[in-house]
């Protein structure tokens, strides 16, 4: 098993650019299956274990799937099958994304209950009941499920929370379905406009997304088309926060500085200086102060996925600091592994409680999800002395070589 193992003290100085999201990513490489004729040719992807997966499972059901340098060649137009086997669903939770997409192009789809961090329980309910509104029959049996439609029908669909997946799920089903599709309460991530302009540039009619409402008319075919992924906001928050925290500078050029208002507003109020230009982030430099509370929420506010790192950064921070984790039940594991590093954080419920302390110090930790682990790197950076992170599979599944990265801004940071 490999680990990082991080010499901590280090300024990080440079200028980075990021790669295409995570999260957007995933939702269209299972979207690709959607095109029934020619190539997709995907731009910017990154050279991540989950996108390997996601790859894994669309050879498994008879695409083609060419991965050269950040660049991805998807041929769908043969699918001999419509069941996921259950070692790749367990891999990774993304694999749910290809329910929809399989059901509108096959009219079935079988897949088990998928896998993923662990950060507490995350049902699928409201990816089923939206399936169903579209017409399909879906069935929960032995650990299966199985939905089923010889076609699928626009409907009305409210979702009850504004969950990211459920969304995508939903938009990929209804571009192939019969007439118009209109769901409420949709999900406003940057990366469900990502997703929409993937569809339509195959050909679909989706309009609406980054607002609560989406309305899609349904299209028979989706054909061929070549798609530039956006930069990932979560890796760009985890790098700002890396400069940040070591008191350092950094130039993050070619983002979208927009989709990380709610960050650069916090970041801003922990005291760090940060100058914006239409595609770049600056961090110039300040002295970290505690915020009084940061509470993560769907976008565009504060995102769930930069909880961890923002917490180990204020771990650091001067006074009391007070986070709560509105989305996901369970994703405070980073606590015990933070307060391993020295940082005084208690937790009561779903709120965390941190004092600053003037320097964590190095020891062996344990990266027990994906931002936790990052969380970590950015601890070791900071602390005094050697830290040494295990289970580093986690941060492989949504950082491209982050250790290199983070060596070209001066860290001293070493896989082993
Ligand atoms: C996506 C992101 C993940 C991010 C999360 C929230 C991808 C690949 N992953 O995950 O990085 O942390 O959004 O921004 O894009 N829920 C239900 N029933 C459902 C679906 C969700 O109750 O059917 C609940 C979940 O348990 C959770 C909340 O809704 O408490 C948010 O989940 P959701 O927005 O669906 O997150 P994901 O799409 O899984």
């Amino acid at each position: 098993m490999k680990k990082f193992v991080v010499e901590g003290g280090n300024k990080l100085e440079g200028s980075l650019s990021v790669k295409g999201a995570k999260n957007s990513t995933l939702p269209i490489m299972a979207a690709s299956v959607l095109c029934s004729e020619d190539w997709v040719e995907l731009h910017n992807i990154p050279d991540i274990s989950d996108m390997h997966v996601m790859a894994k499972i669309l050879k498994s059901l008879g695409a083609k799937v060419i991965y050269n340098e950040n660049r991805l060649n998807l041929k769908v137009d043969a699918l001999h099958s419509c069941t996921i086997a259950d070692e790749l669903m367990r891999e990774m939770r993304s694999s749910i994304f290809l329910m929809g997409p399989l059901l509108a192009r096959l009219g079935e789809v079988k897949v088990t209950y998928p896998g993923g961090c662990s950060i507490g329980p995350r049902p699928v309910d409201l990816h089923l009941k939206g399936l169903e509104a579209l017409g399909a029959k879906v069935r929960e049996e032995n650990g299966f499920i199985t939905a089923s439609a010889s076609s699928l029908a626009g409907a009305k669909i409210h979702l009850d929370y504004p969950s990211v997946g459920a969304t995508e799920n939903l938009m990929m089903a209804a571009a192939l379905a019969k007439g118009k599709t209109v769901i409420s309460n949709a999900a406003k991530e940057p990366e469900i406009v990502d997703l929409q302009n993937f569809l339509n540039a195959m050909g679909a009619n989706v309009r609406g997304a980054g607002t609560e409402t989406l309305r899609i008319l349904g299209v028979q075919k989706l054909g061929k088309c070549s798609y530039r992924i956006i930069p990932d906001r979560i890796v760009a928050g985890t790098y700002l926060m890396a400069a940040a925290i070591t008191g350092g500078r950094l130039l993050l050029k070619e983002i979208i500085p927009v989709h990380l208002d709610a960050v650069v507003a916090k970041m801003k109020e922990a005291g760090i200086e940060i100058r914006a230009t239409e595609d770049s982030l600056e961090i110039i430099g300040g002295k970290l102060k505690a915020v009084e509370t940061l509470r993560t929420l769907p976008y565009p506010g504060f995102p769930t996925d930069l909880q961890a790192p923002i917490m180990a950064l204020l771990t650091v921070a001067d006074g009391h600091s007070k986070i709560m984790e509105s989305i996901f039940e369970n994703r405070f594991k980073h606590v015990t592994e933070l307060k391993r590093l020295n940082a005084n954080i208690s937790v009561e419920g779903r709120t965390a409680f941190i004092k600053g302390v003037k320097r964590l110090s190095g020891t062996e930790v344990e990266a027990t999800d994906l931002r936790a682990g990052a969380a970590l790197i950015l601890a070791g950076l900071a602390a005094e002395g050697t830290t040494v992170i295990n289970k580093i599979n986690h941060i492989d599944r949504g950082y491209e070589n982050i250790e290199h990265d983070l060596q070209q801004l001066g860290a001293k940071i070493k896989r082993i």
